[in-house]
């Protein structure tokens, strides 16, 4: 398969490296140095592009690869309160769209576990729930789009919580999600249920980028002849 890499920083570069132990061909690599050489006709020469690189700039990026008619794995976080819009657009393109704000499999497994925890937590008032979540200084949005992905996992099931908020001091029916940025930290995310006799925690740590990056691979295989947009339950199954 041929790869066009949209940002070449630290997933790009440890995308390139899976890809290429998996016998797959990087024809593509753009970051801010290279701008004039993100066009269609490079695009075109790519069977899918992977993109991470900030989130001021993920949209237009993703526009750029439907455009050009190349199906798009997206992974930078911090956008996606414009995914309507880009739903629209691969709509109107007919093309491929796969985003996540985590392309680890454990992490996948730690949303479900995270929602089937909540659901059950519903009838037991007793507990009250927040959320901790550890990256590296560079991390330029916080939460990160993995906290935020377990927030909303644990307000869909939570009845008695119905927003996130980014600090400690919550009220009654707010979320309290803390972001610590320490160096270094590929990334932790722990969610804390407490009552006067006990406590249940569960925490996903990544030990190394490259469990993003091999997911973004599978992704990017899996999403190859599709139409439309996916995420990860669309590849896992759950
Ligand atoms: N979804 C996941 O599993 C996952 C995992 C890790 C990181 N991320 C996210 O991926 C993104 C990138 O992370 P990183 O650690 O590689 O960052 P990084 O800073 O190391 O790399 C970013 C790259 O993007 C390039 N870039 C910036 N603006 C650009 C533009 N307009 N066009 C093309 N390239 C541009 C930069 O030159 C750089 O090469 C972040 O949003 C991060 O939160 C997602």
């Amino acid at each position: 398969m041929k790869i066009a890499l949209i940002g070449y920083g630290k997933m790009g570069k440890a995308i390139e490296q899976i890809a290429q132990q998996n016998g797959h061909e990087v024809v593509l690599r753009i970051d801010v140095n290279n701008i004039a050489d993100f066009t269609a006709e490079n695009l075109q020469k790519a069977d899918v592009a992977i993109e991470f690189t900030r989130p001021e700039t993920a949209f237009e990026n993703l526009q750029k690869c439907l455009e050009a008619g190349t199906p798009v794995v997206v992974g930078t976080t911090g956008w996606l309160h414009r995914l309507e819009e880009a739903k629209d657009l691969c709509a109107q393109h007919q093309g491929a769209l796969f985003y996540s704000s985590n392309y680890s499999i454990g992490v996948n497994v730690f949303f479900a576990v995270n929602r089937f925890l909540a659901q059950m937590m519903n009838g037991h008032k007793q507990y009250e729930v927040r959320m901790s979540e550890t990256h590296h200084t560079q991390k330029l949005d916080a939460p990160s789009g993995t906290a935020i992905t377990l927030a909303e996992g644990i307000l869909e099931q939570l009845g008695r919580k119905t927003k996130w908020v980014n600090q400690s001091d919550a009220k009654a029916d707010e979320l309290s999600i803390l972001s610590h940025r320490v160096d270094p930290a590929p990334g932790t995310h722990e969610v804390y249920y407490e009552s006067a006799i006990d406590s249940i925690e569960i925490r996903h740590t990544a030990h190394s980028r490259e469990g993003f990056a091999s997911g973004a691979v599978q992704a990017a295989v899996w999403l190859v002849g599709k139409k439309g947009v996916f995420t990860m339950s669309d590849l896992l199954g759950f």
